[in-house]
């Protein structure tokens, strides 16, 4: 039998793959709430000037929805290298419609060396309109979730709020 895991990606797990998966599946986690309060130094900023991208935040009553991945373990080995910057495997239940199964998450918890926190969304919007990174513009990133989220008809309030702010400041 082939040793696998569930992954549960929350951001750009969600629409890029650059890795091989078994099978994937719409999912959420109870508890934890996705917040664009993660830096960037790497994919959409640098070290001098880190974007902001998301983690999730634990939160007793809210759930945060995402889609899941099985994967075979090699392929933790470049999921590490991608999620590098302050991110943490994390072990967390998935519920899926057919129940609930054991997974990993990457958290950037809120200790880690790029954790940025909120900040106003005036802030906020002027950070992500100027970063850039080696994936690219940090507004994309933005634009992306919020679409992304849509897609599988997720309504996400943080999101929604700062992807409207960033097009109307555009
Ligand atoms: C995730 O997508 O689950 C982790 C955060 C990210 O890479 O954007």
């Amino acid at each position: 039998m082939r040793d696998t895991t569930w992954v549960f990606g929350y951001a750009s797990l969600i629409w890029k793959q650059d890795f091989p998966f078994i099978e994937a599946r719409d999912g959420f986690i109870d508890g934890w709430t996705r917040r664009l309060w993660q830096g960037s130094h790497d994919h959409r900023g640098t070290p001098d000037d880190p974007g902001r991208v998301a983690t999730i935040i634990e939160s007793p009553n809210e759930r945060c929805y995402g889609r899941a991945f099985l994967i075979e373990q090699s392929v933790f080995e470049h999921l590490d290298h991608r999620e590098k910057n302050g991110y943490e495997r994390f072990n967390v239940p998935i519920q899926f419609a057919t129940g609930s199964s054991p997974g990993i998450t990457y958290l950037g918890g809120t200790n880690n060396h790029a954790f940025l926190g909120p900040a106003a969304m005036d802030d906020m919007v002027a950070q992500i309109l100027r970063c850039e990174g080696e994936s690219g513009r940090n507004i994309d990133y933005v634009l992306e979730l919020a679409h992304a989220l849509r897609q599988m008809g997720v309504t996400d309030t943080h999101v929604e709020a700062v992807s409207e702010a960033i097009q109307h400041a555009e």
